[in-house]
C-alpha cells in the first residue's frame, strides 16, 4: 500500500529554472523521503539524499562508478529495462544518458513508490510495473540494455531466470551478484573423468553456495556464486562476457541463447535440450 502523502501549500513549493516540474521545500521533500519507508538506494534527490546511513555507503553510486565507464554516454535511441530496479537509481541514470525507454521492474510496492517519486522529483520519464523477474517475457520486445543487478541471488531459481532474461537482450545485459568464496573467475576444462573427485576441491571451480536460512539476516539470500560459477552461468545460458568492471558485475552480450531458433530454456522446459 502506497504511504499517504501530506499535500505541500503552495509557499512550500517552487518552480525550478528548467523545467516546469515542482521543487519541494528541503523539509517538506526530507518528510517525502521518509514517509516512503526504508530507503536501500541512496538517492541525491535536490540535495536531499534518501539513505545517507546505507551500511555500504554511498550505495549504488560506489557501484555505479566502476561499471558507469562501460555504458556509453550517450543513449540517445536506448531502451533499457532495469530488473529488480528498486528506488530507481540504475533507471535514472540510464535516462539521465539520454536512453529512449526505461522500463524498471520490481516486486515490491515501496521501492516501486520511492522510484516513481524519484524519478517525478527529477522529472524523469520513467516507466516502473509491478512484474517479477520469472515474468520478463511477459513484456514485448527486447532491450539495448538490461540491468539485473543484486537480484540472482535472492531468487530460489537463478539460472530458470537468468535463462528468461537472455531473451529480452540485444544489446548489453549488465549483471550484478554477490560473490562469496573465491573471486577469481577461471573458465575450466569442457570434460572431465568420473573419478575425478578433486576439481571439487578446487576454490575456484564453479560453485554456487545454498543458504537454506539466513544470510545478512535476510531469509530471501538463497544460492550465492563464488565468481567462476557467475561466469560459467552466464555462458551456459548462451551470454559472451565483454567485461568485467568489478568483482560483482558483469557485462554481456549475447551469443549463443538460441539453438536451431529455440531458446535454451524452451529446449530444456520439454526435455529437448
Ligand atoms: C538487493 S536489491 C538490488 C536493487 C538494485 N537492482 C541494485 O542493484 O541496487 C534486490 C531487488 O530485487 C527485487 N526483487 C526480489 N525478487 C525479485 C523478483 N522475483 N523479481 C523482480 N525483482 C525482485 C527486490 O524487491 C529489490 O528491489
Amino acid at each position: 500500500m502506497a504511504p499517504q502523502l501530506q499535500h505541500a501549500n503552495e509557499s512550500e513549493i517552487s518552480l525550478s529554472k528548467t523545467c516546469r516540474t515542482p521543487v519541494l521545500d528541503r523539509g517538506l521533500l526530507a518528510r517525502r523521503i521518509e514517509q516512503l519507508g526504508e530507503w536501500f538506494h541512496n538517492l541525491d534527490l535536490h540535495g536531499v539524499k534518501t539513505a545517507p546511513n546505507h551500511f555500504l555507503g554511498d550505495f549504488p553510486a560506489i557501484k555505479w562508478r566502476h561499471i558507469a565507464p562501460e555504458v556509453p554516454d550517450d543513449l540517445s535511441g536506448a531502451r533499457v529495462l532495469d530488473i529488480g530496479c528498486n528506488g530507481g537509481f540504475y533507471c535514472i541514470q540510464m535516462k539521465q544518458r539520454g536512453a529512449e525507454r526505461v522500463l524498471g521492474i520490481d516486486v515490491d510496492d515501496r521501492y516501486l513508490n520511492q522510484a516513481r517519486f524519484a524519478a517525478e522529483q527529477l522529472s524523469l520519464d520513467i516507466e516502473f510495473q509491478k512484474l517479477s523477474v520469472y515474468e520478463v517475457d511477459r513484456i514485448p520486445g527486447q532491450f539495448d540494455f538490461v540491468l539485473f543487478m543484486g537480484v540472482f541471488y535472492h531468487l530460489r531459481y537463478p539460472l530458470y531466470a537468468l535463462d528468461k532474461i537472455i531473451q529480452k537482450v540485444s544489446g548489453r545485459l549488465i549483471f550484478q551478484t554477490m560473490i562469496r568464496g573465491s573471486e577469481t573467475p577461471r573458465e575450466w576444462e569442457s570434460n572431465y573423468h568420473f573419478w575425478n573427485k578433486e576439481i571439487f576441491k578446487q576454490q575456484d571451480f564453479p560453485c554456487m553456495y545454498f543458504i537454506e536460512k539466513q544470510y545478512a539476516n535476510d531469509p530471501t539470500n538463497w544460492w550465492l556464486p563464488n565468481a567462476s560459477a557467475a561466469e560459467a552461468m552466464l555462458r551456459s545460458s548462451g551470454m559472451e562476457v565483454v567485461s568485467h568492471p568489478e568483482n560483482e558485475t558483469w557485462i554481456c552480450t549475447p551469443k549463443h541463447v538460441s539453438r536451431d531458433g529455440r531458446y535454451i530454456l524452451d529446449m530444456e522446459l520439454d526435455g529437448t535440450l
